[in-house]
């Protein structure tokens, strides 16, 4: 069975990037529903299986409501991980930083690259930076679909795009809200903790 995962910090510390408000019900509605919905779903044999294996086997086995609700556990506690206010988590690593110049030159150009992909994934969905083999990519997939367990990508960072992520701080502004969340808020140790898994 899926447990639902705490935050680690509090539902205003990413004030005004994100509100309290915004965090609140991201985490406790939309991101506790997700978790919900996955145990409803999940089939008795497959309850001791992590997280990422049922993504994986749902994945496999076309079943997909429950691969759209575990895919988006496994989203959600990516994507909150992923955001820090802590100066210590804005430092960037050496291993980061030579993918990061080997790939988009500077850090400016790939959080351009992320805004960019965030302002034109239409609808619902994610922005990812992945390694896939030796090369940081930026990517985005549409509503649940993540590369969570796909063969020869490697998570490093996402960006919830869905309106709930936003809405609340910036109606209808994505980009707004993806340039203060990639200027301010990354959590740059998790994505060199990411690289180095
Ligand atoms: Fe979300």
């Amino acid at each position: 069975m899926l447990e639902i995962k705490q935050l680690n910090y509090s539902f205003d510390a990413l004030k005004p990037m994100m509100g309290s408000d915004t965090l609140f019900f991201h985490h406790e509605k939309h991101y506790v529903g997700y978790v919900n919905k996955a145990n409803e779903l999940l089939p008795p044999k497959w309850r001791h299986k992590s997280l990422q294996e049922i993504v994986s086997l749902a994945r496999d086995k076309g079943e997909i409501a429950l691969f759209n609700q575990a895919a988006q556990v496994w989203n959600h506690e990516f994507f909150f991980d992923g955001l820090s206010v802590n100066p210590e988590d804005h430092e960037i690593s050496d291993d980061l930083l030579f993918y990061i110049r080997k790939d988009y030159n500077s850090i400016d150009n790939l959080k351009s690259e992320l805004i960019k992909t965030a302002l034109t994934r239409f609808g619902s969905g994610w922005v990812w930076l992945v390694l896939e083999g030796e090369h940081l990519k930026v990517q985005s997939t549409l509503n649940a679909e993540t590369p969570c367990g796909l063969q020869g990508f490697k998570p490093l960072w996402t960006l919830d795009v869905w309106e709930h992520a936003y809405y609340l701080d910036y109606q209808n502004r994505r980009v707004d809200y993806a340039t203060e969340i990639m200027n301010r808020a990354v959590n740059w140790r998790f994505v060199a903790n990411n690289l180095s898994i």
